[in-house]
């Protein structure tokens, strides 16, 4: 990390490359992933932690972006949607299962359920896939289609 004029280097590696971003040490991940490195499938719902619309996966976990500062991101791995590059079975899934309608919150939910296959390879219970799906709100009330989708995700 270098030091200058009260910003930060700092080198993030996402979507399996290493990129190199000037911070200021309060800067959202969330904020730098899209203003600075144009991953804009992110979105800025809440930023108070609780709708999910911002979730990345980090170290193989889903993440709040709007609640990690991007100089914590540092040194760890990130994975936005940009970087399952459509063929994941996570996208098949929610397609066929027409889990999404505007959509604003449907690259939150890809990422949790993509993370949830990555823990748990094989179909967890009902009662885990609800705990998960629980981080992440949808406004339109698709939370049916998407629980069918978690379940083609597993048998495609
Ligand atoms: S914007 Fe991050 S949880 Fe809502
Ligand atoms: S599809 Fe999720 S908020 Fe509309």
């Amino acid at each position: 990390m270098v030091r200058y004029e009260g910003m930060v280097v700092i080198s993030l590696h996402v979507n399996g490359e290493n990129r190199e971003v000037a911070v200021r040490p309060a800067d959202l991940l969330l904020t730098v992933l899209r203003e600075q490195l144009g991953l804009t499938a992110a979105k800025p719902g809440c930023l108070n932690g609780d709708c999910g619309a911002c979730t990345v996966i980090v170290d193989g976990w889903p993440v709040k972006s709007c609640l990690m500062l991007a100089v914590e991101a540092e040194g760890h791995t990130i994975l936005t949607v940009e970087g399952l590059g459509g063929t994941a079975a996570v996208h098949r899934a929610f397609v066929d299962a027409n889990a999404f309608q505007c959509g604003y919150c449907t690259p939150g939910f890809l990422m949790v359920c993509h993370a949830l296959m990555t823990r748990h390879p094989a179909m967890p219970g009902e009662s885990v896939v609800e705990e998960w799906l629980a981080s992440n709100l949808c406004r339109c009330t698709s939370y049916q289609e998407i629980r069918s989708a978690v379940e083609r995700m597993y048998a495609p």
